[in-house]
């Protein structure tokens, strides 16, 4: 049986691997600091950080915390600065499925039942999904308004499909 023994020598190296990252003075830091700060959290977070790591007093440490921020406040930064330009596409969408809407709302209306029908499925009936799409394959890697895209998405294939049924008792 060789695989528990890989088993076992694949978790020493882990504990080995984590064990390189723990440093006296990140545990002393931690420990001065609690209850105020999870200790767990303060040991891990600095453990995982090189630069921390290798810091041999309380000022390397902080200056590292610092830097672990910054790099954190900036990748988030360019997840919300994706999400605005991402949105800001899906804003055009939805501006436009509304006029569309309210366009099906006039002809039908005015009986025209068959520019309605034609008119809420090249304009309107997709965008919720077009949407979707474009948040899922985005860079931000976040969709906020997924459940907004699906609720429309059934909403609108529902009146299309009612206006359609329609059409069909009426030709
Ligand atoms: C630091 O603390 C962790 C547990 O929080 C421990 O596993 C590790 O051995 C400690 N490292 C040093 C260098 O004291
Ligand atoms: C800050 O973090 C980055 C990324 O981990 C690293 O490349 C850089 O050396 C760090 N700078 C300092 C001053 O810790
Ligand atoms: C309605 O559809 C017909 C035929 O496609 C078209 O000729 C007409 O201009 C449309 N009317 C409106 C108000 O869009
Ligand atoms: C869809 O919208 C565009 C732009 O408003 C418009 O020109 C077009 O006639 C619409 N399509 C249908 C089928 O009504």
């Amino acid at each position: 049986m060789v695989q528990p023994i890989a088993i076992i020598l694949l978790a020493v190296a882990i504990a080995t691997g984590l064990a390189v990252g723990s440093s006296s003075i990140i545990n002393a830091t931690c420990a001065a600091l609690k209850p105020l700060q999870p200790y767990d959290y303060c040991v891990g977070v600095l453990s995982a950080d090189p630069v921390a790591a290798a810091a041999t007093d309380v000022r390397g440490v902080a200056a590292a915390a610092v830097n672990i921020t910054t790099v954190k406040a900036a990748s988030t930064l360019r997840v919300i600065s994706y999400l605005v330009d991402e949105l800001t596409t899906c804003r055009r969408y939805y501006t436009n499925m509304v006029k569309s809407l309210v366009d099906v709302l006039i002809d039908f209306d005015a009986g025209r039942f068959k520019n309605a029908s034609l008119e809420i499925s090249a304009n309107a009936t997709g965008v919720p999904m077009d949407c979707d799409i474009l948040l899922f394959e985005g860079n931000a890697h976040k969709d906020p308004i997924t459940q907004e895209n699906g609720e429309n998405d059934l909403l609108a294939r529902l009146a299309s499909a009612i206006i359609d049924l329609l059409i069909s008792k009426h030709v």
